[in-house]
């Protein structure tokens, strides 16, 4: 089984969303056999945004870079990520990874009945968290969006990990990250 590992963070040592992705892929390597990790560190090693010079496909280097890390997320079985709340939305580096998995012909395709996701059978757990209280509230643009992205690729199989309330005090923060580490999904339960 491969596992592709992403982080977001910009927050180094401190982030919580790093904390929680490193204890999901963790349990990951304890349960299951045979397992594959491949790490992905959008903050240190950014993507560059998708641009016309991409879509063109006139510099060679570029088009290779996207087309490594589309082939990275097709091989995946379980993708983690951690993806914390920046402006009521992911951060721009996560962004700048969708805009490369999400592409016409590969991941998902138009038909004549609607969009087909082309990206069926892999799991995703999604590692989120926020300084304020957002969970299920208009103003949460993380879990909705890539709840909706990942569907659009065809990947209904989501497990989301949320530590909420992270700047409302030390008290608040540390019990959220301890209620999100003590309900991490089941490896195996679906997915094997
Ligand atoms: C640039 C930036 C923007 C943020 N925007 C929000 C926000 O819009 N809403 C919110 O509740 N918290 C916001 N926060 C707080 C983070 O969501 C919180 O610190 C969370 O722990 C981030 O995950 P991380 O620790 O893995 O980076 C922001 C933090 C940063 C650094």
């Amino acid at each position: 089984m491969k596992l592709l590992h992403l982080d977001s963070s910009v927050l180094g040592g401190h982030s919580v969303t790093r904390e929680l992705s490193g204890a999901i892929v963790a349990r990951w390597q304890a349960r299951a056999r045979d397992l594959a990790v491949q790490y992905r560190d959008l903050d240190r090693e950014p993507l560059t945004h998708l641009s016309s010079q991409t879509l063109g496909g006139r510099d060679e280097l570029e088009r290779a870079r996207g087309e490594a890390v589309l082939q990275q997320f097709l091989d995946a079985d379980v993708i983690v990520l951690g993806a914390p709340m920046y402006n009521f939305g992911i951060p721009s580096s996560l962004k700048a990874w969708i805009d490369r998995v999400a592409v016409n012909g590969r991941t998902f395709r138009y038909t004549a009945h609607g969009p087909e996701g082309l990206a069926r059978g892999k799991r995703v757990v999604i590692a989120t968290a926020a300084g304020g209280l957002h969970a299920g509230q208009p103003s949460d643009f993380v879990e909705p969006y890539l709840r909706q992205v990942f569907g659009f690729l065809g990947i209904t199989d989501i497990d989301v990990v949320r530590a909420d309330g992270i700047g409302l005090s030390p008290e608040h923060r540390a019990a959220a990250i301890a209620n999100a580490l003590e309900h991490l999904p089941e490896p195996l339960s679906k997915a094997a």
